[in-house]
């Protein structure tokens, strides 16, 4: 049975950098409330017209396939994850297989929303190792800058997110011993409301009203608390899982790549795990926290800093809205 191997990794962010005194004109925050508590100093906001999900994607994905050595008509499908595609529907896949040359592959959404890319990667695991493909193209792309309000009601969320594209190109391999050793999902939707955007949405007869809009009711909602005390729980829970299944140790890990979800939360897991700092990414300083973007990112930008060499046990960890959390274990 073949596996599957990380081939190429590509990123796109867009150009508009905004620091944390660009948001305190826009709301009561300041620079020092936003790092205490989230460790981000900046992140970067899309430009309509220029950016959007699925063209920031391509940016990703055609760095991704140059650094494979692959051509667009070389790939066999894509799987992309996202929680706020160009347009309601259809979703992101087919607006990035329109926009290079891909041939007319299969192309589906993942809305695993801060797990997403995590998924993504399992599913083109699981096709790899079934025969089905040979080379699929994984992204995980994000327009947040519009979900959040930029004003005081929306400030508790709206300093946290940004916006960025992230890509990987999987191949089948038969190295033995190299590549994805497995991935591990989980989610329990008890805690579907705790992390969640109600409005727009299908249960309500009138999907958008002029009260929604006034009582804020479109916003996003986030328990902030229950969030950080189960990401605290699962990041660590979730890595461990995938290492026992080779009886490995946390110790076994040369790199841990964690969704970027708050750097306390990855402190916490560091600490937890016993991990050296130049064993776990955080880049979320830049960028604040993208999504399903947020681990490509950071895994894209290990691979480019020499963070990443060859058979290094690399595992991939996310964490977040569903709840949904997922690893993966890969022999680099
Ligand atoms: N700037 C300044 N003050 C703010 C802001 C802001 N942007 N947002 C909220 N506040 C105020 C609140 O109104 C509140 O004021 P009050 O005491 O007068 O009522 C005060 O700051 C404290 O608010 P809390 O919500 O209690 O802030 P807390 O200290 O819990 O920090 C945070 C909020 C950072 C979200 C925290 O709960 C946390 O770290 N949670 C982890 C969840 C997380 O990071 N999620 C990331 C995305 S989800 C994911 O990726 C898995």
């Amino acid at each position: 049975m073949p596996s599957s191997k990380i081939t190429g990794v590509g990123m796109y962010v867009p150009e508009d950098v905004v620091t944390n005194d660009d948001l305190s004109k826009l709301m009561d925050t300041n620079d020092q409330w936003i790092v205490e508590r989230t460790g981000i100093k900046q992140r970067r906001f899309f430009k309509e017209g220029v950016d959007s999900v699925a063209k920031m994607a391509a940016k990703a994905a055609q760095i991704a396939l140059d650094r494979a050595g692959k051509k667009a008509e070389d790939v066999d499908f894509i799987v992309f994850a996202t929680l706020s595609s160009d347009y309601n529907f259809p979703g992101s896949g087919v607006l990035l297989q329109r926009k290079l040359p891909f041939r007319n592959i299969g192309a589906i959404d993942v809305r695993g929303q801060c797990s997403g890319f995590v998924y993504a990667l399992s599913i083109a695991d699981q096709f790899i190792k079934t025969g089905m493909y040979k080379t699929i193209l994984v992204v995980g792309s994000e327009v947040q800058s519009n979900i959040f309000e930029m004003s005081n009601r929306g400030r508790n969320m709206a300093v946290i997110f940004g916006d960025g594209a992230g890509a990987a190109v999987v191949e089948a391999t038969n190295e033995p011993g190299k590549g994805i050793l497995t991935t591990k999902l989980h989610s329990d939707g008890r805690f579907a409301e705790e992390l969640y955007q109600e409005n727009p949405g299908s249960r309500k007869k009138d999907r958008i009203t002029a009260e929604m809009f006034e009582k804020g009711e479109f916003l996003p909602y986030m328990n902030g608390k229950l969030v950080f005390m189960n990401a605290l729980r699962f990041f660590p829970e979730v890595v461990r899982e995938a290492l026992a299944e080779f009886n490995f140790k946390d110790s076994d890990l040369d790199l841990l790549i964690p969704h970027q979800a708050n750097a306390r939360i990855t402190a916490a897991i560091q600490k937890e795990m016993n991990l050296p700092p130049e064993k776990i990414v955080s880049n979320i300083e830049r960028y604040g926290n993208t999504t399903a973007a947020s681990v490509p990112l950071a895994l894209c930008e290990a691979w480019e800093t020499g963070r990443i060499k060859d058979g290094d046990l690399v595992a991939l960890a996310a964490f977040g809205s569903g709840f949904m959390w997922a690893s993966a274990l890969i022999r680099w």
